[in-house]
């Protein structure tokens, strides 16, 4: 594989050698361990003295294509794949973080992470403080002598705020902390947190890596010696994907480019359609000069992604009716999909927040987020109309 490829070459063209059968498309290697000649290759094998696959708990000809490839497309040394989103963000912390280490982290993150942070990594003494996307001048009163990891989304999820990647990047560097960043709602296609100084990038593979709402996954790609002890602690307890979800999970990576390219037009054309409507309040969309962060976004982001929020007049009675009315857009809790969904986070995704952690990132009632999919544009605004004229 060559590194001047291109991005869409490399995503198509990154395979594992084929069998013997010779053939074109990678087969799906279901099977839960591997067989060797001898004795001598089998202990070799266990020892790391060769490459062969042992246990499909932790590796499998599968697992090693799909992490190939998202190396390739981040720009990383070396990655690890998982069963869930939440797996990766789990294990990374897990593994990385010994009891009585600090974590900064920005405080839009995903509701599972939130989570994680303020109810399972306490119980090793693992401490976090959240620090605000929009004051980076106060990340510094943050930083104690036991501070570790530092760990952002970008865009934020469900408030499509942007971290600027530079800043972090910088430091992080300065402060001698691991950046670990949520590539999840950008993907590597439109940005790529390595080359700001990121060390690790983790994905739910769950979104727009299938793309299609199909399975679940999760990446985590970054700095080899990191990966490595990420994988000495998945390889015994176990969050591990199955070989069917990284044969599924390869092959939509072969499309990423062409589905984010029309995703992000969509969700644009949506977001202008939006502004206009005497019924919105705001909208807030990466791609569009309106969003207060727009010059990061032109900084560290291709195009916009497929994420906009809005707020719809009336609040959250409002908000309920207009998501009654949808009759293409999905009610589901899913997101990146090649189907428009919409949803009202402060009841749904984020409602095990307290209303003061709501709005303290930005998710008031009034807030909908809507994932902008692959349908043809003229009917996702046709929906998104009648039931804006309905709510
Ligand atoms: C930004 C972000 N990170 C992580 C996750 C967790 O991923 P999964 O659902 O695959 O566990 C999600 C899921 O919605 C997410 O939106």
């Amino acid at each position: 594989m060559s590194k001047d490829q291109k991005f869409e070459t490399q995503a198509i063209r990154t395979q594992i050698a084929p069998t013997h059968a010779q053939e074109h498309s990678t087969p799906m290697y279901l099977t839960s361990s591997f067989i060797y000649n001898d004795a001598e290759e089998m202990r070799a094998a266990f020892a790391g003295e060769n490459d062969r696959h042992i246990y499909s708990r932790f590796s499998n000809p599968n697992f090693e294509e799909l992490a190939n490839k998202l190396c390739q497309m981040e720009g990383a040394e070396a990655g690890y794949v998982f069963a869930t989103g939440m797996a990766a963000v789990f294990s990374t912390f897990a593994a990385l973080a010994n009891a009585g280490d600090h974590i900064i982290s920005c405080r839009s993150v995903f509701g599972s992470t939130h989570t994680v942070f303020t109810k399972i990594l306490p119980k090793w003494n693992i401490e976090t403080t959240y620090v605000e996307v929009n004051s980076t001048a106060d990340w510094k009163n943050a930083v104690q002598p036991n501070t570790k990891l530092f760990y952002l989304e970008t865009p934020t999820n469900p408030g499509v705020d942007l971290v600027d990647l530079e800043f972090a990047g910088q430091f992080c560097k300065e402060h001698g902390l691991i950046l670990i960043v949520d590539n999840c709602f950008a993907t590597p296609y439109l940005q790529q947190p390595i080359r700001f100084g990121a060390d690790l990038v983790i994905h739910s593979a769950t979104k727009f890596i299938d793309g299609q709402g199909r399975v679940l996954g999760g990446i985590t790609v970054g700095r080899k010696d990191l990966i490595e002890e990420i994988y000495a602690f998945s390889r015994s307890t176990g969050p591990a994907l199955s070989p069917f979800n990284a044969w599924v999970l390869s092959k939509s990576l072969e499309t990423l480019a062409v589905r984010m390219e029309r995703h992000c037009e969509n969700a644009l054309a949506l977001s202008e359609f939006l502004e206009a409507h005497p019924k919105v309040n705001w909208v807030k969309y990466p791609g569009l000069k309106s969003h207060p962060q727009f010059d990061i976004a032109q900084k560290q982001m291709n195009k916009g992604g497929a994420l906009v929020a809005f707020g719809i007049q009336g609040g959250l009675e409002n908000g309920r009716n207009f998501l009654n009315h949808l009759s293409l857009c999905s009610l589901t809790a899913n997101l990146g999909d090649s189907r428009t969904i919409a949803t009202h986070p402060s009841s749904t995704t984020h409602a095990k927040l307290t209303e003061e952690e709501r709005l303290k990132v930005g998710i008031t009632p009034e807030l909908i987020r809507v994932s902008v999919g692959l349908e043809h544009i003229d009917d996702i605004i046709s929906d998104i109309q009648q039931a804006l004229e309905k709510a």
